[in-house]
């Protein structure tokens, strides 16, 4: 548990972008459709992105970092350079005072890791890393599911992740290990999270990867997980699709149903299998807008698990998100940034991540990774 950031009484929070690449541009989109936030300047080693990003918002532009790291007039700084960048950005901008977002991966070791959260309580200043997808609307109806158990209990899970390549050129900082972390730091922490979420504590039994063909770029990375509460869950990240053949799928398997998710932003839940009557109102009641067909003329009895299940009727539920899939991303940027900076303004205010979720979720992307048994 984190000491309270001191109280701050007033809004926008003044805020410093270092990285202005495509996701730093993207959040800065999303940020300039909020009250939140006021952008005061914009600092990337490539002078160019820099200046164009300046230029684009408005605002001073550096190519170097420091310019934002101390200037006095800014309050948080959102970090979203390559990930072997993070934990020195972030260091330097708590000890200067500064609030920080930072992107993920929190850092590339637990060291590091347990550093900057250690750095950030002392300087009562907040350090959450970006982990948009908790507050995307699919990921709480799933958590209502769960633990409303409408279905029983949750057994079983997969993340099948069918990432692009299109845009990472042999070049790019993604595939090397000593900038990204590999796939499961880089990538593989938003899933860990999350499904920590879903179905509690996890432990990481076994994971392995393959390298793209003729080189040392792993680009296949696979693992399989424990949670405290029952489940078995396994994590697939390939990335090697091309952009539109892009796509993700999540299956949950439970007692008596199975929904699959699509999207890595998750955008649509389908769940199929069997239900009392009493639970499919209060499935409907948690997603009103869901489709639910339920066969209510004759309930049917079944035994699984040594349980008997009764009085339950088969059904089909599917509900979809009425946005896009980059409308849902950037209302879960604005939401995030909503969430911490009223946590620094009500430090009662209980947020939905905080700094542990970058910690814990980097301890299990760092075991994975050592893990790993390379073929
Ligand atoms: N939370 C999310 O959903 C999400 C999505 C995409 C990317 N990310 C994260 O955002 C970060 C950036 O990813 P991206 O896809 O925008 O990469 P990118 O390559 O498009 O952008 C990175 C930018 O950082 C700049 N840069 C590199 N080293 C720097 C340094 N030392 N100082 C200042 N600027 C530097 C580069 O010039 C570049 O403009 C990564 O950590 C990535 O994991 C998060």
């Amino acid at each position: 548990m984190m000491n309270m950031p001191e109280k701050r009484s007033k809004t926008p929070l003044k805020m410093g972008l270092i990285g202005c690449g495509w996701f730093g541009r993207f959040c800065l989109t999303a940020y300039s459709k909020t009250s939140d936030i006021e952008l005061i300047a914009v600092a990337d080693t490539n002078a160019k992105i820099a200046k164009e990003t300046g230029d684009l918002y408005g605002v001073r532009w550096y190519s170097n970092p420091d310019q934002i790291i101390n200037n006095p007039e800014i309050d948080l700084v959102h970090i979203a350079t390559p990930p072997n960048t993070h934990a020195s950005f972030a260091s330097q901008a708590l000890q200067q005072m500064k609030h920080v977002l930072c992107e993920k991966p929190l850092a590339l070791s637990i060291e590091e890791g347990n550093q900057l959260v250690n750095l950030a309580k002392a300087k009562n200043r907040i350090l959450p890393v970006n982990f948009i997808l908790r507050y995307v609307p699919i990921v709480d109806i799933i958590k209502e599911i769960i633990d409303n158990q409408l279905f029983g209990k949750p057994i079983r899970a997969y993340f099948e992740n069918y990432a692009a390549d299109e845009k990472l050129h042999p070049k790019h900082w993604f595939w090397d290990s000593t900038q990204s972390g590999g796939i499961f730091i880089e990538h593989g922490v938003h899933f860990f999270d999350l499904y920590q979420y879903w179905f509690g504590n996890s432990e990481v039994l076994w994971a392995t990867r393959l390298m793209r063909e003729g080189t040392a770029i792993e680009d296949r990375v696979y693992c399989a997980m424990k949670h405290a509460s029952g489940v078995f869950s396994s994590h697939y990240h390939g990335f090697d699709q091309p952009d539109l053949l892009d796509r993700q799928v999540h299956g949950i398997l439970f007692e008596t149903a199975d929904i699959l998710i699509k999207g890595w932003i998750p955008l649509s839940i389908e769940i199929q299998g069997y239900i009392t009557k009493e639970n499919s109102q209060i499935l409907q009641s948690i997603c009103p807008e869901g489709n639910l067909s339920i066969n209510d003329k004759t309930p049917s009895k079944m035994t699984g698990r040594w349980k008997n299940i009764q009085n339950v009727h088969e059904f089909r539920f599917d509900y979809q998100l009425p946005d896009p899939k980059f409308k849902v991303y950037a209302q879960a940027v604005q939401a995030l940034i909503r969430d911490q900076i009223r946590y620094i303004l009500d430090p009662t205010h209980q947020r939905v991540i905080d700094e542990m979720n970058g910690l814990e979720t980097l301890k299990l992307a760092v075991l994975a990774t050592k893990k790993r048994i390379n073929r």
